[in-house]
């Protein structure tokens, strides 16, 4: 069995910074990418829109042309969204999107998670004016949808966790407060996400990871698969069959491919005291996407479900960001694959499969 799809766009990757960018980026080539939209938790983070801006950030566009330096010239699309900071101004926005410098900027909980400590409070921005620049401007707000500052027993539990509270307490008053603003629910993996973002308009979206479709909390604690720790967590199978059903309905607008791949070396991905939060996934992406949509029971090798499918790696995440639909095609086929640690210039890298116990998986690719 084969399928022939478009190149797609990673609207949601972790491409780092320094020499070990190359490797990163030739892995996402090699999955067929077209283009990415890379994460601006950067060290130092992506806080200014362009050079002449003040503060000690990298700009978007220093960092995009870092990208395109290492390999990214190959990508018909870089999209870098600015970091929200306690020094983003509306006027910043305004200005980077007249310039059409800036498409979207990107909210993390401060503290929240892997270089999240630049971040302000949600509440920052409903109130300074950044937030209705936004909306005003047309400039896509990227939200990684957890509520900080939890205690441990509020932080994850079957009955609340810090996803569910922030689509609880945070989310209808964002929408509420500005209607027309586009949001994309990035990296989403809760049923109160999912029902969230099918309730709200078509200015509302959702990306969803390779790892929040094929695994639960279940996976991750037997035998503590390290490699499956990342932020938000891997939850439980209500929450994962939610996903499941989002991306697999063959109307679906919303639901969209956006790895969250985040390479932590074997340097930094465990040590004495803690994790770094983030699965690998570059290179392989595609491949445990169509694995996941055939763990729903989803036969692929039916041009229906393929349409669905193609929706959700190739066209909705595409349309939403207003980006062209590749001409060029790969192809995903049914065979087995083997999976290898990659060697960077900050060290060894794990892709998840193998941080799993797996060293093949269901699905190959050829570009
Ligand atoms: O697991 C994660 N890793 N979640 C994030 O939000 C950040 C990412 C990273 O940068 O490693
Ligand atoms: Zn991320």
């Amino acid at each position: 069995m084969q399928i022939e799809l478009p190149k797609w766009y990673d609207l949601h990757v972790h491409l780092r910074q320094g020499d070990a960018m190359k490797s990163y980026i030739e892995a996402q080539i090699a999955m067929g990418c077209t283009g990415v939209l890379a994460m601006p938790n950067t060290s130092p983070p992506v806080s200014k829109v362009s050079d002449s801006g003040t503060g000690d950030g990298w700009s978007i566009e220093a960092y995009s042309t870092m990208i395109r330096e290492a390999g990214g010239e190959a990508f018909s699309d870089i999209i870098v969204p600015l970091y929200l900071t306690g020094e983003t101004t509306s006027e910043m926005i305004k200005t980077g999107a007249e310039k059409e410098a800036l498409k979207a900027c990107k909210y993390y909980p401060p503290h929240g998670t892997t270089g999240a400590q630049s971040a302000a409070p949600f509440d920052t921005y409903m109130e300074n004016g950044v937030f209705a620049a936004m909306e005003e401007a047309g400039v896509i707000l990227c939200i990684h949808g957890e509520e900080h500052g939890l205690s441990g027993e509020h932080y994850f539990g079957r009955e609340s966790n810090a996803e569910e509270a922030f689509y609880q307490n945070r989310m209808p008053g964002l929408a509420q407060k500005f209607p027309k603003l586009k949001i994309v629910c990035e990296h989403i993996t809760t049923k109160i996400a999912a029902d969230f973002v099918q309730q709200s308009g078509d200015n509302v979206a959702a990306t969803i990871t390779p790892q929040h479709l094929l695994y639960t909390t279940g996976d991750m604690v037997q035998g503590f698969k390290y490699h499956l720790y990342c932020l938000p967590l891997v939850k439980f199978e209500r929450d994962r069959q939610a996903l499941r059903d989002a991306v697999t309905e063959p109307g679906n607008t919303k639901f969209f491919a956006g790895t969250d791949s985040a390479p932590h070396s074997a340097k930094t991905k465990a040590t004495d005291c803690g994790c770094a939060a983030g699965c690998f996934t570059a290179g392989i992406a595609p491949q445990l996407y169509a694995q996941g949509f055939e763990e729903t029971g989803l036969d692929l090798s039916d041009g229906k479900a393929q349409e669905t499918f193609k929706r959700f790696l190739c066209t909705n995440g595409a349309a939403f960001y207003g980006l062209n639909a590749a001409d060029e095609t790969f192809t995903l086929v049914k065979e087995e694959q083997s999976v290898q640690p990659l060697e960077t210039a900050d060290g060894k890298v794990t892709p998840l499969p193998l941080g799993m116990g797996q060293s093949t998986i269901p699905w190959s690719i050829k570009l």
